[in-house]
């Protein structure tokens, strides 16, 4: 990479951000198509949001990622919000558009992009259980929604999060939710899991949010919790004949739209993919 006074400025707000594998996985997109860009992430405490955003607006950022947990009080910095911020509440990419800041929210559609690459599923077919209410399950659960799935079951531990979660969903598609003492009936009948909430993530990787015998051979598990090797429940879905797909790809993915966004070029999603995985 040559860096000069052009060079185009990308990077990432959140606190903290030392774990982050955006930068490694963007630079190298950048360096592999002979990009003059950069990527660089920025530790930002709540307080001094507004300050930063200034900032990178008046240094010229092309646009920025932005993570927990400045995903939803960012929105009062921008100038415009597109339809998938609006309605998934939360912005993950800014785009630096020269007059205006413009939020999006590249998950939900980088969810799908992977799911449907990596699995070759047919959404419109899907009768989808979402284990989950928080900031993941609104992402992918827009999604979803967006692209015409049968219906929505939500579960999750705070019913009162699951039923709100539920009644957005309905603007769309026929969406409900059930008390997770229900669990079993729900994903007896459906035919896509998709696990959003945090439990299978390090350090405690052996737990399970599923109940092993509530899975079974017609359904697709789809856990966003990413590691190096396979979650427990994904293991447990495989023992039971079920197809799995693991959280990986919705990262390079939702990466990978933000970086079409900044440059206007399709990603280099092999090379992105593969410095995530050595990453790790
Ligand atoms: P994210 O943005 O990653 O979705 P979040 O908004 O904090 O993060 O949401 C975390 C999700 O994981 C929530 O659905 C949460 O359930 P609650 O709404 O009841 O808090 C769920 N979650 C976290 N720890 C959990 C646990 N031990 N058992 C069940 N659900 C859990």
């Amino acid at each position: 990479m040559h860096l000069h006074a052009n060079i185009e400025k990308t990077g990432l707000l959140g606190h903290p951000v030392g774990h982050s594998k955006s930068p490694e996985m963007l630079n190298a997109a950048y360096q592999k198509e002979e990009l003059p860009f950069i990527y660089l992430a920025f530790d930002v405490k709540p307080d001094h949001l507004g300050q930063a955003v200034k900032g990178l607006r008046a240094l010229g950022f092309r646009g920025w990622n932005v993570t927990i947990p400045h995903k939803v009080t960012i929105m009062e910095h921008l100038d415009q919000l597109d339809e998938s911020a609006r309605a998934i509440g939360a912005v993950n990419t800014v785009i630096n558009k020269g007059e205006y800041l413009l939020g999006t929210n590249t998950d939900g559609q980088g969810y799908l992009q992977s799911l449907v690459s990596e699995t070759g599923i047919h959404l419109i077919q899907q009768r989808v259980v979402i284990l989950g209410a928080g900031g993941a399950a609104r992402a992918v659960g827009y999604a979803l929604a967006q692209a015409g799935v049968q219906h929505i079951t939500v579960i999750n531990r705070t019913e009162g999060r699951a039923k709100q979660l539920a009644s957005h969903l309905s603007h769309w598609i026929p969406a409900t939710w059930v008390s997770t003492d229900r669990m079993e009936e729900a994903i007896r009948e459906a035919t896509l899991l998709v696990q959003t909430t945090s439990v299978g993530m390090h350090p405690d990787v052996e737990a399970c949010p599923v109940h092993p015998i509530f899975l079974h051979e017609d359904l697709l598990v789809s856990d966003l919790v990413y590691h190096p090797r396979k979650t427990r429940l994904l293991k447990e879905a495989q023992k039971r004949g079920a197809k799995i797909h693991g959280g990986l790809g919705m990262l390079v993915h939702q990466g990978a739209l933000a970086y079409q966004h900044w440059t206007g070029k399709e990603a280099p999603i092999k090379i992105m993919r593969q410095t995530l995985e050595n990453s790790l």
